[in-house]
C-alpha cells in the first residue's frame, strides 16, 4: 500500500495526497492545498525543523550515530578532537588531516589578553560560570569582526577552529575567576582534555599532568556530548544562524539555551536531587512523591529517547573507571537504587522514562572535583563542535530565515483611552 496521507479541505471538498517520506510529510505540499492554514506545534514536538546529515537518532531503539558511526564505537576508539572533525567535515580524518586539524586547534587556544583582563576579571566574584561563558563567547565576535563575513567558507572555518579551541580556555578561565585563582594559559604540549584539566587545576607546578584515566574519561564525556541533532540549543543555533548572525553570536545563543535545567542544566539538578534524597532509605518515598506529580526525577526522561539513552549506558561504565581512581561517590548508591526502583515501576515504564545522559555525568564531574556550577559548562565545551556543524550545514543549505507562525490569543481591537479616563477596569 502506498505510504501517503490524504488531506481534504471540507470547506471546498478539495483534497491533496501527500507522500510520507522517512516518517514525515512535506509542509510545502500541505500549503499548496491550504495556503495560510498552519500547524499549531509550540514545542516543535511534531515538526522537523531541518534536514540534517550530521546525527542520526532513533529514540525508540536507543540508537545514536554521528555521521553514520555508532556512538559506542566512537566512545571506545576515538577522541573528542577526531569526533569534532567528523562532525564538521562529515568523514573521519586521515592521519595527515587529523594532524593538521590538531595543530590548528592547538594553536588557537589562547584568548586575547583584553578579553581575559578587562572582560572576564570584571565579573563579580560569584558570577555563575555559564553566565560568564555565554557573555565571553558573544564578546569574541567583537575581537574577530571579520566573522560577519559568513559568505566566505574559509572565514567561517577560521571561526569554527577558534571557537572549538577557545571553549576550554574560556570555561577554565571562568572557573579560575570564581575560585579567585590566577588564570592558567593553555599548554600546547597537552592534548585537548588534558590541556583543559591543566587550565582548571594547575597551581605552582611547572606542568600539570592529569591522571590519564581521568583525562580519557573526560574525553569520552566530550564525545558523548558533541552532538544530539535538533535539541533546544541546536535549534537556537540554527534559528539565530538563519538570520546570518556570526558564529560567535549564534554559539552564545545556543550556550544560553543549554543553560536551562531542562536541558544542559539537568546534570546539576541530578546532584541536588540526590543530595535531597540523602540516603537509600528515602528513595522509595521520593519516587512516590514524583509519581504524585510533586517533582520530576532529574536525569530521567527525554523528548526523543523512549528507551535507555545509549549515552547513559556508556557513562555508567565510565563512572566505574573514574571511581577506581577517585574513590566512589557517596551519592552513587542512591543513584543506582533510584534507577532500580524507577525502572521496575509502572509509572516510569508506561511513560518510557529511562535515565538520560545527565543521570550519571554529574557524579563523574563531582568525583573529578568539578564544582556543580561547572557541570553545564562541561557540556557546552564539546557541544560547540555539534552546534558549529549545524551552523555550517545551515549555510550550505542556504536555508530561509526561521520565522514560525503565531496563534494570536490576545484582545481584539480596542480604542486607546487617555490616561485620565482609565480607572483600572479597562477590560474591554
Ligand atoms: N520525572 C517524572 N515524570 C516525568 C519526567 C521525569 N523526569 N519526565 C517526564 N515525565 C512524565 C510527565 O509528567 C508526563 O506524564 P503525564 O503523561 O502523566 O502528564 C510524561 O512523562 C511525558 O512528559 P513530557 O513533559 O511530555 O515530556 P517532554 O518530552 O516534554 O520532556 C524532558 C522531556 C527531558 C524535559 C523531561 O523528561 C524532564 O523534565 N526530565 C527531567 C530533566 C532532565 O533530565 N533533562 C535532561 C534531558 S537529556 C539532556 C539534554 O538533552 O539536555
Amino acid at each position: 500500500m502506498a505510504e501517503t496521507i490524504t488531506i481534504t479541505d471540507n470547506r471546498t471538498g478539495e483534497a491533496v495526497e501527500i507522500p510520507i517520506l522517512n516518517g514525515g510529510v512535506d509542509s510545502k505540499e500541505w500549503s499548496k492545498l491550504l495556503p495560510g492554514v498552519w500547524f499549531q506545534d509550540p514545542s516543535f514536538g511534531t515538526t522537523s525543523g531541518a534536514s540534517s546529515a550530521i546525527t542520526e537518532l532513533d529514540g525508540e531503539n536507543g540508537i545514536l550515530r554521528y555521521r553514520g558511526y555508532p556512538i559506542e564505537q566512537l566512545a571506545q576508539h576515538s577522541s573528542y578532537l577526531e569526533v569534532a572533525y567528523l562532525l564538521i567535515f562529515g568523514d573521519l580524518p586521515t592521519p595527515e588531516q587529523f594532524e593538521a586539524w590538531r595543530y590548528e586547534i592547538t594553536h588557537h587556544t589562547f584568548i586575547h589578553e583584553n578579553l581575559r583582563k578587562h572582560f572576564m576579571e570584571g565579573f563579580h566574584h560569584d558570577a555563575h560560570p555559564m553566565g560568564m561563558l555565554v557573555s565571553t563567547i558573544a564578546a569574541l565576535s567583537t575581537f574577530y569582526p571579520e566573522a560577519k563575513n559568513i559568505e566566505d567558507p574559509s572565514v567561517v572555518m577560521k571561526q569554527v577552529i577558534r571557537l572549538i579551541a577557545k571553549m576550554p580556555t574560556l570555561a577554565a578561565g571562568a572557573y579560575r575567576h570564581s575560585a579567585g585563582m590566577p588564570f592558567v594559559y593553555p599548554d600546547n604540549s597537552l592534548d585537548f582534555a588534558a590541556n583543559f584539566l591543566s587550565m582548571m587545576w594547575k597551581t605552582a607546578e611547572p606542568r600539570y599532568d592529569a591522571n590519564p584515566v581521568l583525562s580519557r574519561a573526560l574525553d569520552v564525556l566530550f564525545i558523548l556530548h558533541a552532538d544530539h541533532e535538533q535539541n533546544c540549543s541546536t535549534t537556537a543555533m540554527r534559528t539565530v544562524g538563519s538570520s546570518h548572525a556570526d558564529p560567535y553570536s549564534a554559539t552564545a545563543a545556543a550556550t544560553a539555551a543549554l543553560y536551562g535545567p531542562r536541558h544542559g542544566g539537568a546534570n546539576e539538578a541530578v546532584i541536588k536531587m540526590l543530595n535531597v534524597i540523602g540516603s537509600i532509605d528515602n528513595v522509595q518515598s521520593y519516587v512516590d512523591a514524583v509519581k504524585r506529580g510533586e517533582m520530576r526525577l532529574q536525569g530521567f526522561g527525554h523528548r526523543v529517547y523512549k528507551n535507555y539513552d545509549p549515552r547513559a549506558r556508556i557513562i555508567k561504565k565510565t563512572a566505574d573507571e573514574v571511581f577506581e581512581v577517585t574513590g566512589k561517590s557517596p551519592l552513587l548508591d542512591i543513584a543506582l537504587k533510584l534507577e532500580e526502583v524507577a525502572l521496575s515501576d509502572e509509572y516510569f515504564l508506561s511513560r518510557k522514562l529511562y535515565p538520560n545522559v545527565d543521570f550519571y555525568s554529574g557524579l563523574i564531574y563531582q568525583a573529578m572535583g568539578f564544582p556543580m556550577d561547572m557541570f553545564t559548562v562541561l557540556f557546552a565545551i564539546p557541544r560547540t563542535a555539534g552546534w558549529l556543524a549545524h551552523y555550517i550545514e545551515l549555510l550550505d543549505q542556504d536555508s530561509r530565515i526561521c520565522r514560525p507562525r503565531q496563534l494570536y490569543i490576545g484582545k481584539p481591537e480596542r480604542e486607546y483611552a487617555p490616561i485620565e479616563t482609565r480607572n483600572g477596569s479597562q477590560a474591554g
